[in-house]
């Protein structure tokens, strides 16, 4: 891919593009922020890292959405993060006024761009960008479930003691309290983690992983997770621009799949060079279907309250 764009040159955005430079995974990247100076100095100290890392990719900053046309992907982590206390969706109204005007700039200036969606509430707003775009659901998506497996995969290395290496967490669902993490779906060298962990302990990487954003903005107070989320979308950036149609779970429109249509929602997908090209359908059990019901009712509320409002 030739260019990425970065909308919100903030912690997120900038170690986003930090990872996407250093694994060269285009020619060129720009970070777009509101605040004159940020995305520029954000960039200049990312590319004089370059000969350092040994990577091409060429950075620029600017405050004009103008700067994204061109671009293959936009990624966008603009709006304004949690504080210690308020959940995802206490963000919302604010932060959907922002991606409106972003989806405004990115209509105008790069019409054939795929867009990832990160800025919180995540489905929510995955839902309003590609409401604002029109475009195929394959060109609007979001990051969620990437950054929550990694999480509760780390957990059941730290609980087991084993490598993290082959292990495979997968997390669905809403990026909220409800989301659901897929215990029949969550293995070691592909043997489910029932084999090596019991049900408490298996308990507490659930609530863990449910609550691992709040964790690290409880501890940090000014600021939420900006490496791990970074890295999540650096991932799945990888599996898009080097083709690789790797099932990573996604913040997908639903189109009928798991019962729901007409709703964005964490579902395992196949992304590749067109971005969202398939979604997985995992057979649930019933009480796997009861959560995700759960989850997908919270974020239908927040769609709802948007409509109204
Ligand atoms: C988290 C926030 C960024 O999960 O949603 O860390």
């Amino acid at each position: 891919m030739q260019k990425i764009s970065i909308v919100g040159a903030g912690r997120v955005g900038e170690s986003t593009a930090q990872f996407l430079a250093r694994e060269n995974l285009c020619r060129e990247i720009v970070l777009i922020d509101v605040k004159d100076g940020v995305p520029q100095g954000a960039a200049l100290d990312i590319q004089e890292t370059a000969p350092l890392f040994g990577f091409d990719t060429r950075l620029s900053g600017s405050t004009d959405g103008a700067a994204m046309a061109g671009s293959g992907l936009v990624i966008i982590t603009a709006g304004i993060p949690r504080k210690p206390g308020m959940s995802r969706s206490d963000v919302l109204d604010t932060n959907v006024a922002i991606i409106d005007k972003v989806m405004d700039d990115v209509v105008k200036h790069a019409p054939d761009a795929m867009v990832l969606v990160v800025s919180n509430p995540v489905d929510v707003l995955t839902y309003r960008a590609w409401q604002k775009s029109g475009w195929p659901r394959h060109r609007v998506f979001g990051q969620a479930g990437v950054l929550d497996s990694s999480r509760m995969a780390y957990f059941v290395a730290s609980e087991t003691g084993l490598s993290v290496k082959n292990i495979h967490a997968m997390v669905l669902g809403g990026h909220g309290d409800a989301m659901v993490p897929l215990i029949r779906y969550t293995t070691i060298a592909g043997i489910p983690i029932e084999n090596f962990l019991d049900r408490e302990v298996i308990d507490r990487i659930i609530e863990r992983t449910r609550h691992g954003g709040a964790e690290i903005l409880a501890l940090k107070q000014t600021s939420s997770a900006y490496d791990a989320p970074a890295a999540a979308i650096a991932e799945m950036v990888d599996a898009i621009v080097r083709n690789r149609r790797q099932v990573l779970p996604t913040v997908a429109i639903l189109d009928g799949e798991y019962g729901s249509d007409d709703v964005a929602m964490g579902v395992p997908c196949v992304l590749g060079k067109n971005g969202m090209e398939e979604v997985v359908v995992l057979e649930l059990n019933h009480e796997e279907h009861k959560m995700f019901d759960e989850s997908l009712a919270g974020v239908v509320a927040d769609i709802e309250r948007l409509r109204e409002g």
